[in-house]
């Protein structure tokens, strides 16, 4: 069964319902009212779509499971990108996965971006040196994309800096609703532009500025969720797409007990990203990784190096 043979769903509903992520009788089926609603659908119908959904998927032979072969020969495509760090890609179990969300977060220069610029440009090497042999797509909403700190990156590794630039797609999100909309579009544009990597610098932004106070607290999660579904559903899976966001911590001077080394956003960004990179500034250029959630490597620790010719393992002790 399709989208659009659901009743009362014809081409314009099926459109809408899939540019605002829902693009499977699964996605529809988890669905609630409200969030369809918000779509300019009114509730009765709401209720029949998703009721269609949940029934379709009930019918059909395999209802939604896989065999455990299906998932490992998936798990089998993944691939890593190179930090540029050895002692990096150890602490990430080899490098960056695709089919996963990567959570860059810290402080203010903790290295956060320059991280996604040097994995803009990893990303396009070769397999056997690390890296995809793909593009990037640079979701930039603190307009921090830097095409210099490329060329830079890609001197040192001599490799032609027109070229990774041409490779690197930058598009400057103005709200949260664009940026939303532009990760609709990075599913679109995955396949043409053969994507490996696309990069939310930064992911909470625009939404911590545009939602404040408690009453559009509950608002902005469900928001922030469903753009992670998004990023996670139609292109990390569907596309094999290695997902970076960066994220700052928050700082509360004005909470005495409040953790100041915890993300901004809470649980929503916490439970949606695969891999959680807790970043901090140590002596001169040098910053600290520390993995804090994976699903099965150990949590750890490493120390890496922010130089103009990009990421590198740390020399010396610190
Ligand atoms: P926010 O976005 O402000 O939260 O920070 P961030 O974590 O994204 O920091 P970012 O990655 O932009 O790190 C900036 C820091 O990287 C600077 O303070 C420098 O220490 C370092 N950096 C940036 N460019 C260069 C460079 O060309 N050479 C060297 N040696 N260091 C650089
Ligand atoms: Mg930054």
């Amino acid at each position: 069964m399709e989208i659009d043979e659901l009743p009362g769903v014809g081409e314009k509903v099926a459109e809408k319902l899939k540019e605002a992520g829902f693009d499977s009788l699964e996605a529809i089926a988890a669905a609630s009212i409200s969030e369809l609603k918000d779509l300019g659908l009114g509730e009765a119908s709401v209720s029949k779509i998703i009721k269609a959904a949940k029934d379709g998927i009930k019918n059909a032979p395999q209802m939604g499971f896989e065999t455990g072969l299906d998932a490992l020969k998936k798990r089998e495509l993944i691939g890593k990108i190179t930090t540029g760090s050895d002692e990096l890609n150890k602490l990430l179990g080899g490098g960056v996965e695709t089919q996963a969300i990567t959570e860059l977060y810290g402080q203010f220069g903790s290295g956060k971006t320059q991280l996604a610029h040097q994995l803009s440009v990893n990303v396009q090497m070769p397999e056997d040196e690390g890296g995809l042999g793909r593009s990037a797509l640079y979701i930039d909403t603190e307009n921090t994309f830097r095409p210099e700190r490329i060329q830079d990156m890609a001197k040192y590794l001599k490799l032609d800096p027109v070229e990774v630039l041409k490779n690197i797609h930058v598009a400057r999100a103005y709200n949260s609703d664009h940026q939303t909309l532009l990760a609709e579009k990075a599913g679109e544009l995955a396949e043409e532009y053969n994507v490996g990597l696309v990069v939310v610098d930064s992911l909470m932004s625009h939404f911590r500025a545009e939602y404040t106070g408690r009453g559009t607290l509950a608002d902005r999660q469900q928001k922030i969720n469903k753009h992670m579904h998004l990023l996670q559903r139609n292109l990390a899976d569907r596309h094999n797409i290695s997902i970076i966001v960066t994220n700052q911590v928050m700082s509360r001077p004005d909470v005495f007990f409040a953790d100041p080394t915890a993300p901004v956003g809470g649980h929503i960004v916490g439970h949606t990203s695969t891999f959680r990179v807790y970043l901090r500034k140590s002596k001169g250029d040098k910053r600290v990784a520390k993995l804090v959630d994976s699903p099965s490597l150990p949590e750890g620790e490493c120390v890496f190096e922010v130089t103009t010719g990009g990421i590198k393992d740390a020399k010396g002790k610190d």
